[in-house]
């Protein structure tokens, strides 16, 4: 791996060199480099000797097409490390583990001639349904944030770029390149930007790839908000903006609103466009050379790295140490799966956790009966445009035969699988097949491996539901009954419904997509020879019902109305108190933990927590002020060692100016903790953790009040609580015509000069707390000339001097 300064295209070297280059191309020319040259190359400047470079996908592996392309996962690619999906990934709360993966992705993608490798994704999973919900991380921006910031730093490490998508709230796949996403702006910046703000903030990714939908009637690749106030201005983006392939609507207010390549080719048609455009003053030439510079500094760092190559059809050598990697892979696969409930058993020593399988007791005499296609026919990405052609795949019944011996281990497949057609027994019709399981189970432990077929989660469209096959139900309720313990390993992308029949079960995992090694960490994991450490990226509700996204997904006629606002995932389940199946942040391993000595420190050794009130967006070093810092020591319990995700969850109570949530993620350590061993865990509040964004002012305010700082180890697990009073100036709104008799009153300079120059009028207000109640909601100029009001033109010089900010005489 490179240990040098890897190369980059925000270098002051290679900006100069940028800007040099473009100053010496026509206008032809620059516009040409504004789009691509075929599916996954740029352009190039042949006569400046600027050769093109490749950009493919991602995210999860490099999905190099040597021979036909395209962008759906259809044609075949070289062979390349298959990590697991970011759904697994996410699950492992563990930055530093995932930048290793980046490392290795960025080798990869060097290795291959790729300069840049498209991906990782962080929309929100607003809903268990989005067909595509295993290319994202999490339902919480903060985590999903974390995790994509460490791939990316991991990934461009090593002189490759990554493209940060889908930009943004693509949050759903049905309709996904006209439908037109209705999200108020307190919802955007408060959970369906701020993975991507962190990522960019941290790490700079070399490209931003803008969604195909639109945001509140705009398409996000012509959305001048979106992709120059925001990314660039407030958030000090320096890199380009790539197009998701297709998503330009029109070139050239593209251009204008912030969006540099379009992807892919445009066969010279948007190319003319943009020339006419510079040509009758339509678009300011700067504009374009800004974009042409950016895509010039992308192909030099991409060139840095790749030496002499040209990248274009290369022939995919793969130069890296596909074993390591598979290593990593399989290491991360199972840092990713969540073990969600560990019965306890009767054994020769009492009861006991039914996990790990104990692998001396398991024998040719007594097998260990392992049923479920998948464990023969992995299910181990998604499809769609990240499906990578793995340098080779795992499966849970080789893993198992070569850890316990091929006679220790009784497979019965239990259910058909479309996918593996043609395999032994995939001919027998659902009851045949349960039967046989039924037999290969009786008295003996069994593994069942169930989940979502292929064919039910998919980039392209969204879920009807949130079940695995009824058959696989049938399977493991049968299985539950004759076998003497049974676990269920579950694979797929995205929550999957488990209430209805987990009791069948004595202990339940969650594997996700676990990439290539994914066979091999599920044995891994049951036998032991890994504790699970994942934890929940995604809440597992009870039913599909009670996800209130679900009131508005996937919308209609082009249209989808965010109406939940910012209650999605565990804000909207704790906001219910509505029951669970799992909650977010959940996940068990095989050591037990305390959670002890919670210290709130407001920062600076004074007494109290002092917040400075409201923000501007672009401000980062006062979003970034650390108002108070968390404490709290985690001690493993338990005889084996572990590790444990201490999490941290701030919330403000009672009623404040608008509706949050109880408790959101501050902030989290994953802890790896011999028996015995204790640590203490320090994590920060900052300012921007107790902000909400403020819509009418466009800024993030902290409200004054009491807030709980919660630590534990789920959003429902939480043993240690504090409760702070944070200090804050009040919110103060600018006085207007319309403003409430309230908003006067609690106004500073509008509320002393009210009570001074309207003394009847409020006494008359206070008297009586139901009045109160009833009037001051009312707006001031409509009370003015009510009957008997205290009159137009009085509120009209009243309202005069509020603005004036002139004090009461
Ligand atoms: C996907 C992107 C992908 C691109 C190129 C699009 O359909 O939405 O995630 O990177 O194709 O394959």
């Amino acid at each position: 791996m490179t240990t040098t300064t890897p190369a980059s295209p925000f270098s002051p070297d290679l900006q100069r060199r940028a800007t040099e280059l473009v100053a010496q191309m026509t206008l032809e020319e620059k516009a040409g480099l504004t789009s691509g040259s075929d599916f996954w190359h740029t352009k190039g400047v042949e006569r400046l000797d600027l050769e093109p470079v490749m950009v493919t996908d991602g995210p999860h592996g490099l999905r190099k097409q040597a021979g036909d392309t395209d962008h759906l996962g259809l044609n075949a690619s070289v062979p390349a490390t298959c990590f697991p999906t970011a759904a697994a990934l996410g699950s492992t709360w563990d930055p530093e583990l995932v930048e290793r993966v980046g490392r290795a992705l960025g080798e990869e993608t060097a290795a291959n001639d790729v300069a840049v490798i498209l991906g990782p994704g962080v929309n929100m999973k607003r809903s268990p349904l989005c067909g595509r919900n295993f290319e994202y991380v999490s339902e919480d921006p903060l985590l999903a944030g974390r995790i994509a910031a460490a791939l990316v730093a991991g990934i461009q490490s090593q002189g490759v770029g990554t493209s940060l998508k889908h930009f943004a709230a693509n949050n759903q796949e049905t309709d996904r390149l006209r439908v037109d996403a209705q999200v108020d702006e307190r919802t955007l910046r408060e959970v369906y930007l701020p993975a991507f703000e962190q990522v960019v903030r941290r790490c700079q990714p070399w490209t931003v790839m803008c969604s195909y939908n639109r945001i509140n009637g705009t398409y996000a690749s012509e959305d001048p908000w979106l992709l120059t106030e925001v990314l660039r201005e407030q958030w000090g983006y320096e890199g380009l903006v790539v197009s998701d392939w297709g998503a330009v609507n029109e070139r050239v207010p593209g251009l204008a609103a912030g969006l540099d390549l379009e992807m892919p080719a445009s066969g010279g048609r948007t190319d003319a466009q943009v020339v006419a455009a510079v040509r009758s003053g339509e678009l300011d030439e700067s504009v374009l050379d800004a974009a042409a510079t950016r895509v010039t500094a992308m192909i030099l760092a991409g060139h840095a790295t790749l030496g002499a190559r040209t990248g274009v059809g290369s022939d995919g050598a793969t130069a890296f140490d596909a074993d390591a990697h598979h290593a990593i892979a399989r290491q991360a696969a199972a840092a990713g799966t969540v073990l969600l409930r560990n019965d306890k058993v009767p054994g020769p020593d009492g009861a006991a956790p039914v996990l790990p399988l104990s692998a001396a007791g398991l024998t040719a005499e007594a097998p260990l009966a392992l049923i479920g296609e998948f464990a023969r026919t992995p299910r181990y990405q998604g499809a769609g445009s990240s499906q990578i052609n793995p340098t080779r795949l795992d499966t849970a019944l080789e893993a198992f035969e070569a850890a316990l011996g091929a006679r220790a281990v009784r497979f019965a497949p239990g259910y058909r699988l479309a996918e593996a057609a043609g395999k032994p027994g995939q001919e027998l019709g659902a009851a045949e097949l349960r039967q046989q399981a039924v037999e290969a189970a009786r008295g003996a432990t069994a593994v069942i491996v169930a989940g979502l077929p292929q064919a039910s989660e998919s980039e392209g469209y969204d879920r009807t539901h949130m079940d695995i096959p009824t058959d696989q139900v049938d399977l493991i309720r049968a299985v539950g009954e004759a076998a003497a313990r049974t676990v269920v390993v579950l694979v797929g992308g995205s929550a999957m419904e488990v209430a209805s029949w987990q009791e069948a079960a004595d202990a339940l995992l969650v594997a996700w997509l676990g990439g290539q090694a994914g066979g091999s960490a599920i044995a891994d994991v049951v036998l032991g020879a890994v504790a699970p450490t994942g934890h929940l990226a995604e809440t597992l509700p009870v039913a599909l019902s009670d996800v209130p996204a679900q009131l508005n997904f996937p919308g209609a006629d082009s249209q989808v109305r965010y109406g939940e606002g910012v209650f999605i995932g565990y804000r909207a389940f704790d906001a219910m108190s509505r029951e669970v199946a799992y909650p977010f942040g959940h996940g068990l391993t095989y050591t037990s933990f305390a959670l002890s000595d919670l210290v709130v420190a407001p920062a600076a050794g004074s007494g109290a927590v002092v917040a400075g009130g409201a923000m501007s967006p672009a401000d980062t070093a006062a979003q970034d002020t650390v108002l108070a810092t968390v404490r709290a020591t985690v001690t493993n319990t338990g005889a084996r060692e572990g590790a444990q995700v201490v999490q941290l969850y701030v919330g403000r109570e009672g009623t404040g100016h608008v509706q949050r949530a109880a408790r959101e993620l501050a902030g989290f350590a994953k802890v790896s903790l011999a028996p015995g061993e204790s640590r203490e865990v320090e994590l920060p509040v900052t300012q921007r953790d107790l902000a909400f964004w403020d819509a009418p002012t466009g800024a993030w305010v902290v409200e004054a009040g009491r807030y709980t700082v919660n630590v534990g180890f789920s959003s429902r697990d939480l043993p240690l609580a504090e409760s702070i009073e944070v200090q804050a100036p009040p919110l103060v709104r600018p006085l207007k015509m319309d403003s409430s008799v309230k908003e006067w009153l609690d106004h500073p300079v509008g509320g002393p000069l009210m009570r001074a120059e309207l003394p009847e009028f409020v006494a008359g207000l206070e008297a009586d707390p139901s009045t109160y109640e009833l009037m001051t909601p009312m707006p001031a100029n409509r009370l003015a000339v009510f009957p008997g009001g205290f009159g137009w033109e009085r509120y009209l010089a009243l309202l005069a001097r509020a603005q004036r900010a002139e004090p009461p005489a």
